[in-house]
Parts: C-alpha cells; structure tokens; sequence
C-alpha cells in the first residue's frame, strides 16, 4: 500500500510587499535583499485573513484539481506556526469550512517543515490503513510574528498557503520520507513569546534569527540529507526530475542543487514571488510546477524543508 498526490492547490494573498515598498519601512535595499536572498516580493494577509481562511483557499483549488469533494477526505492535517487560534486547530476549522465530517483533524508544529512533517505523517496514516484520503496543507501568516522594525528578518518571511490531496493507491506515490530535529538549536531562529511563555521585559516577543548561523547549519544539514535520500533509494545524481525545496533562501537552494548535480532548470524555485512562506513554501512551489505543466505524472520528485527547531525532512515522490 502507498500514497500518492492526486492534487495540488495553492494560495497567496492578494497584498503584495516588494522589495521597494521594504526600503521606504526600513534600512535595506532591493539590491540587498536580492542579492542575498533571491526575494522580490512577498504577499501579506489583509488584516481579516487568517491561517485558515488562506488554507482553506488552497484546500479548496486541491480538491478541485483531485475531483474530490468533503465527503471524500477522512484526515485533515495541517502544517503551521501560526495558527487562528490556540484551539479548534486549524485542521478542524478546515474541516467545518470544507463540509468534512470523517476521520481526525489536526495540525502539527514543526516551522518550515510543517508540510514535509505532515506529509509523512499522512503518508504513515493511509499506508496503515488509517485513512483512505488526505488532505494536507501548509499554511502560515508568518507578517503577524515578523518584526516590521528588524531589516534582519523582515525582509525574508511572506503569507501564503499549499495544499494536497493524497491518497491510498497500489502504486507509489511516496517512495521514501525522512523527518529530523535537533532542539540544541532552539535559540537560532524563535518566536520569542507564546501561549505559556509571555514576553521578557524589552523583547518584543516576535520572531527572532541568527541569520548567518542558520545558513550554514541548514546548508550542511540539507547536503547530509540528500546524500542520505540517494543512497537509501540507491539513486544516482541525476535521477531526480525535479528538486522542490523549501524556499527561503536562493543561495540555500543553490547549495543543495549543487550537492545533487542538479541544473537549476530543474529546480522549483518561487522564493522570489513570495519570500520564505515556512510551512507553506514546498506545496505552493509544488503547485505551480504541477500547473505551469513542468511536474508530470511520473516524475521523480525530491520534496524538502529546513526550519525552526531546528528540524528538517525529505519526501521522495513519484509524481
Ligand atoms: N538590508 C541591508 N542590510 C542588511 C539587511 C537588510 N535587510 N539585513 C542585514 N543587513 C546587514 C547586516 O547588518 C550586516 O551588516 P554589517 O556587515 O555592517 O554588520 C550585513 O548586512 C551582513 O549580514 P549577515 O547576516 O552576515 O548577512 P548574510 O550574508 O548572512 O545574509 C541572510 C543574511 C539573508 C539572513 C542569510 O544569513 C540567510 O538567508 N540565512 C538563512 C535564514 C533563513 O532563511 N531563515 C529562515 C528559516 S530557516 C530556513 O528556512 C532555511
């Protein structure tokens, strides 16, 4: 038994921030965020719009793209640090919207992994029989933890969210999934306020990152990664159609690339549309390769995020 990806949806909001309007809010320049990021562009949630409602929008261009409608999905699963609220979770306000009324609902924290974690986690679900058919999104409004005061950070992070229905089928479908964390980390990348933990006296409880430090941890992690992927899957460079990484940073993604002898033609890159949208980014960049028609049935997909945590996974996907 396998799981494999019957549709794809995406969603971004219709407020775009350029990298011009950021240098009228603080010291940056587009020269520098390019440069340094590949971001042009990121699009923000209208002061209405939550994680649901841009979640909901992708659910509903998945399940169309899959020709399923709520009777059809027993597991809603969501990826997300920046949920509604503390609690329904975002999958069960999805499951109100949708007119879903089968099987659990939930979401999962994991930062920018949150598709890859909740994508294996469905994965392991239908090929135990647990559920038939998923949907699993990721969804973020990472602008209402960003510090608009801090050219570190806020010139990286955008909203947006991506959806998929996956089901159970004989034929793979996922091949392979790697999920991974390492809480030493904790201190490099932060939301340094929560529900249980307020905000210290002179914090102001938002995002927080060690840029530079990040980088080069996620840039070995990643290299460790997909070496792993290849000799588990006794793949050669070169197998993989398409690289679909998470998109946070061009320099990152060009580093991976580089490690599997990947030409950047065959890498999904949207980084500079929307900036790093966490949780969201692989399956909005997923979406629009499969839309554009550069992702075709059959083809060998490598799916992977770095993120928060920090933590990290890869999914292998014959399209
Ligand atoms: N505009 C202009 N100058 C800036 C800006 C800005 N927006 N931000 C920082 N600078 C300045 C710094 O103050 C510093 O100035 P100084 O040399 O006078 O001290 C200089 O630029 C260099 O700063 P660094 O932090 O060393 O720059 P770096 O080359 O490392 O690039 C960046 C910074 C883009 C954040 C990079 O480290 C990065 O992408 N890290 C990964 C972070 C990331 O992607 N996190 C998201 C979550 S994890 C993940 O998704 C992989």
């Amino acid at each position: 038994m396998y799981s494999r990806i019957a549709g794809t949806g995406s969603y971004l909001p219709e407020k775009v921030l350029t990298n011009f309007d950021l240098e009228k809010m603080v010291d940056t320049s587009d020269e520098w965020i390019r440069t340094r990021t590949g971001i042009e562009r990121r699009h923000i949630a209208a002061e209405h719009e939550t994680t649901s409602d841009l979640a909901y929008r992708a659910a509903v261009a998945a399940m169309d793209s899959a020709g399923v409608d709520g009777s059809d999905i027993d597991l809603v699963l969501v990826g997300t640090t920046t949920p509604d609220l503390v609690f329904p979770n975002v999958g069960c306000l999805l499951q109100e919207r949708l007119g879903i009324r089968n099987g659990p609902a939930f979401s999962l924290e994991a930062a920018c992994s949150g598709f890859i974690y909740g994508l294996t986690v469905a994965d392991a679900m239908l090929k135990s029989g647990q559920a038939r058919r998923a949907l699993v999104v990721g969804a973020e409004t990472m602008s209402r933890i960003v510090d608009w005061t801090e050219r570190e950070t806020c010139v990286l992070f955008g909203d947006g969210a991506g959806a998929v229905v996956l089901e159970a089928s004989d034929e793979p479908g996922i091949v392979y999934a790697k999920l991974g964390a390492d809480g030493r980390y904790r201190d490099l990348l932060y939301a340094s306020s929560g529900v249980s933990k307020p905000k210290e006296e002179g914090e102001s409880g938002l995002l927080r990152m060690k840029g530079n430090e990040v980088f080069k941890v996620a840039v070995k992690t990643l290299e460790t990664m997909v070496d792993e992927v290849l000799e588990s899957n006794r793949l050669d460079k070169g197998e993989i159609d398409w690289l679909i990484p998470h998109q946070a940073n061009i320099r990152i993604i060009q580093a991976t690339a580089k490690r599997l002898q990947m030409p950047m033609e065959r890498v999904v890159l949207t980084v500079a549309e929307h900036g790093n949208t966490s949780a969201a980014s692989v399956p909005l960049a997923l979406d629009v390769a499969v839309r554009d028609g550069r992702v075709k049935r059959g083809d060998l997909l490598l799916l992977e995020a770095f993120g928060g945590g920090f933590t990290w996974g890869a999914v292998l996907v014959r399209y």
